[in-house]
């Protein structure tokens, strides 16, 4: 998501700024943009252009941009359409301040709506443009830039890293981070800013890594580091002594690996804007982006459609729907759904559920239903895509840019958008009680917090793996909730390791698949309902005795599966009904290390594409 990258030194800033970008094109990003302080006039120069950086290039390739104190960014669109105008670097009204960011500013409306109210004409629909307007706004009060930075920062809510630079300080880049990652580079006669190590790489090995709520002010020749009171901090440098092709997966072996590890942030982006607090508690759910009107508590029925891993949190969505909301669910592929002749009702609620928005057989799905007038809603990770721009309403998914073709992070993001909807709904429409609601605030506002836990234990699932790696078939099983979330274990596992792998209702089992089961078998049961623990159990003894080697991966803490099981991964205690979220993160990782031990790229699985606009 976003890249940032700044310069303050001898050099002309554009090429550096250019080059830098580049390094940090990995991350994604739908346009690109440099603000360098002119040489010759008392002025910020800036260039900006939606899409790739090719595009900004051209646009600059006949001028000479002279100035040696820049910033640059590449934009990965969350509020306002991918265009030239919301790109950045963005400027307060005179243009003397120019602003870079990556991260969402939570309290933009208000800020806004404040800032209009003092006579402001925004240019953008960005969230980021407050924080020019504001900076100026302290800057014309104090008179001084870094006391206006550090004021501005006082008043900003949600997640940020920044540069900053200022015509009248023409020596000088500010920087300050939250949340987001930024990253100082200490060169020789010359500093730079960058989001990741690797912009900085061919000029130094020597960097600040900022911590949370820190700044740093950046001279040519040396860099004084802030805490969030503006009081100066003195530590050492790190040295970075890995290359570059590690340092654009963030020292991770595979983006997937690295998805995996980000869940826990993307949590947070996609639950904190949406969760209203009563002081520290959790009080309520908000949608800005979605009307709740009439129209959803009066609703017959909730369509959901979606093709593969989208598909399958749009299986945990109904159950999700049906317990919290007591409203019925269709969940149906997409491919099948468009040709069905599907029947649609005007007190319908349709979402579509999209990671790249860009689907064919999804954007079908959606086009047939707004043609039936349905109301269409839209979750998915891609501003600007085609799903967002023709569905009636958006909920996005704050997961940022998700490499790896296996989907991880983008799946987990859907889940959270699902189960917000449904409990809001609960709450409408009065099938959940405000006690009961309000207990399920507290405990989804804790998922992020126990991704972390999971993911930053992750060697039993490792060695687990180093021991199965070779099994012919594994049968992913679990009830209700959990049979959902075994369709995208077993999906993630194919897709990854090309193991033969599939999804049983666990209760399905003794109907036919069970004539399967032998020793080359593993079966994995997800067990997060304790009410149905001990009719698991039995399933799970029925192929333990013939010859399945089996696991569990559950939140019980009291041994239920411990006799029945060869091996059990034990996840953070969390409500069973929002476990969904948690008990997908051991199967990823098994999926993604089963893929190494076969000797598999998990970034690129033959036969795959990250977005398939074909039928
Ligand atoms: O971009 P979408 O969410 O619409 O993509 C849908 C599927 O193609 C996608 O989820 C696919 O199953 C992935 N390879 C899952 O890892």
């Amino acid at each position: 998501m976003c890249g940032i990258v700044g310069y303050v030194g001898s050099k002309q800033a554009t090429p550096v700024l250019i080059n830098g970008l580049k390094k940090l094109e990995y991350r994604g990003y739908d346009s690109a943009g440099v603000a360098v302080l002119s040489e010759s006039s008392d002025e910020i120069l800036v260039r900006k252009s939606k899409g790739a950086i090719k595009f900004l290039e051209e646009k600059i390739a006949d001028e000479v941009i002279k100035g040696s104190v820049g910033i640059g960014h590449t934009r990965w669109a969350t509020h306002g359409e991918p265009s030239d105008l919301n790109s950045h670097p963005h400027t307060n009204v005179s243009g003397t301040i120019a602003v870079v960011h990556n991260g969402i500013i939570e309290n933009y409306a208000k800020l806004k709506a404040w800032l209009q109210d003092q006579g402001v004409v925004f240019k953008s629909q960005t969230d980021t443009e407050v924080i020019a307007h504001l900076i100026n706004y302290f800057y014309e009060k104090t008179g001084e830039i870094f006391k206006a930075v550090l004021e501005t920062l006082h008043r900003l809510e949600g997640s940020y890293a920044l540069g900053v630079v200022c015509t009248k300080y023409p020596d000088r880049l500010i920087a300050a981070r939250k949340e987001s990652p930024l990253i100082v580079g200490l060169g020789k006669g010359e500093n730079f800013i960058a989001s990741d190590v690797p912009p900085v790489l061919e000029y130094t090995r020597d960097v600040y890594y900022l911590n949370q709520n820190e700044l740093a002010v950046l001279y040519n020749d040396h860099v004084d580091l802030f805490d969030s009171e503006g009081n100066k901090i003195v530590r050492e440098p790190s040295h970075v002594d890995w290359d570059l092709s590690s340092a654009e997966k963030g020292g991770y072996a595979h983006f997937m690996l690295k998805e995996i590890h980000e869940q826990s942030k993307a949590f947070t982006d996609t639950l904190r804007p949406r969760l209203v607090f009563d002081g520290e508690t959790p009080s309520d759910i908000q949608f800005d982006e979605i009307e709740f009107g009439e129209d959803w508590k009066t609703a017959g029925r909730i369509v959901i459609t979606a093709c593969g891993t989208a598909y399958h949190a749009g299986v945990v969505g109904k159950y999700a729907f049906e317990k919290f909301a007591r409203i019925p669910v269709a969940v149906d592929v997409a491919s099948e759904f468009r040709y069905r002749n599907p029947i649609l009702n005007q007190n319908d609620i349709f979402i579509v559920i999209s990671q790249s928005g860009e689907t064919a057989d999804t954007l079908a799905a959606l086009r047939l239903a707004k043609q039936a007038g349905a109301k269409v809603i839209a979750i998915t990770n891609c501003v600007g895509s085609t799903v967002s721009r023709e569905a009636d309403e958006v909920i996005y998914t704050w997961a940022g840019p998700e490499i790896a073709v296996a989907s991880t992070k983008a799946y987990t993001t859907q889940l959270m958008c699902l189960y917000l909807l449904a409990l809001k709904l609960g709450k409408e429409r009065h099938t959940l009680s405000e006690s009961e609601y309000k207990k399920l605030l507290s405990e989804i506002a804790l998922i992020p917090e126990k991704t972390k836990e999971i993911t930053e234990n992750q060697s039993e699932i490792q060695k687990f793996a180093s021991r199965q790696f070779n099994k012919s078939k594994i049968f992913y099983i679990g009830r209700q909730f959990d049979s959902a979330s075994s369709l995208e274990s077993a999906l993630k596992l194919k897709e990854v390791s090309y193991m033969h792998c599939e999804a049983f209702a666990a209760g399905e089992l003794k109907h036919g698949p069970i004539a399967l089961v032998d020793s080359d078998t593993l079966v994995v049961a997800i067990a997060t309902e304790p009410a149905l623990y001990e009719k698991l159990a039995s399933n799970i003894v029925e192929v333990k005795s013939r010859g399945a080697v089996t696991m569990a991966i559950t939140i019980d803490k009291t041994g239920a599966f411990n006799n029945c099981c060869d091996e059990v991964i034990s996840i953070p205690d969390i409500e069973p009904s929002l476990a969904s979220m948690l008990s997908i993160i051991p199967a990823q990782l098994f999926a993604y290390y089963c893929s190494i031990l076969r000797g598999n790229d998990p970034d690129k699985p033959r036969n795959l594409a990250k977005s398939v606009t074909v039928e």
